[in-house]
């Protein structure tokens, strides 16, 4: 099988950077456990190595011991995390995606300015937990065009709209159109972060040319699902963690594969999935 990868995929400067500084941590670390809010990224094969290394997750901050050492990951928490954790003497190492701390910071801005905020995202994605937590949590989430229809805009009122940084383009541009038509007093920023672009755009230009597509990833990425769904409008697609979940067989039918990954997958997931792939 011929194999072709697409040129943006798998770790992203964000997950990179966050990974780094949670590893570095680790090493040097001299309490016996650090602790995370949460797994540090959505892939259950890397998050398995730093938890050999000392690392204990948590979803709750009552559940981590005060005075311990935290590690916020890249995905960003709400404003209460920073404060509760500070009253009970916690050490925090901070590494939200500075992608993500820009949306922070605006939510922030905006809700001060007494605007309602508009978040285009996944409810129960954390990121949007967390940016929903700079604006008292009161921001209205929206995932779907026809969400939109179920909702009363007050007229009186200022929007402000952001976006989960790993939301779909085209989705986010259809449903700013059809806010326009719905609210007078509304601004907008595009706050997709680069690196989903280009993840996105790669995905589309390469599934293009190749008779199908395996996109690796966790099944709980945001990111990786939705690149996901846009192969899948192109061509077959394969949704894999890891080269374990492929089968020969799916590919007789097929010559040319894709390769893409998103940006919480580690080089040596996708080395794999290629290498097997070669083979067939
Ligand atoms: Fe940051 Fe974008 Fe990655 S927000 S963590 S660079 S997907």
């Amino acid at each position: 099988m011929e194999v072709k990868i697409a040129q943006n995929a798998g770790f992203c400067f964000g997950v990179k950077r966050a990974m780094q500084t949670a590893w570095d941590e680790l090493e040097n670390k001299t309490e016996d456990k650090i602790y995370s809010l949460g797994p540090l990224i959505h892939n259950k094969q890397a998050v398995d190595k730093y938890k050999e290394k000392g690392l204990v997750e948590h979803d709750d901050l009552d559940n981590i011991p005060s005075d311990s050492k935290l590690i916020i990951r890249s995905h960003g928490v709400a404003e209460k995390v920073y404060t509760d954790s500070k009253s009970r003497n916690m050490e925090i190492v901070d590494t939200t995606c500075p992608f993500v701390k820009k949306i922070h910071n605006i939510a922030k801005d905006y809700y001060e300015k007494g605007y309602k905020i508009i978040i285009v995202g996944n409810p129960t994605h954390p990121e949007i937990i967390g940016i929903n937590g700079w604006c008292n949590n009161e921001a209205i989430i929206i995932s779907s065009l026809e969400e939109i229809d179920n909702i009363t805009f007050d007229p009186t009122e200022l929007y402000h709209v952001v976006s989960q940084t790993t939301a779909n383009l085209e989705l986010f541009d259809k449903i700013v159109e059809k806010l326009k038509t719905k609210i007078d007093n509304l601004t907008v920023q595009n706050t997709i972060c680069s690196a989903t672009k280009e993840r996105q755009l790669s995905a589309i230009d390469l599934a293009k040319e190749v008779d199908c597509m395996v996109v690796i990833g966790g099944k709980h990425s945001s990111n990786t699902q939705k690149l996901v769904n846009i192969c899948k409008e192109i061509v077959p697609t394969f949704s894999i963690e890891t080269k374990d979940e492929l089968e020969k067989e799916a590919f007789a039918a097929f010559k040319v594969a894709g390769v893409t990954a998103g940006a919480s997958t580690p080089d040596w997931i996708i080395d794999e999935v290629i290498e097997y792939l070669k083979e067939i």
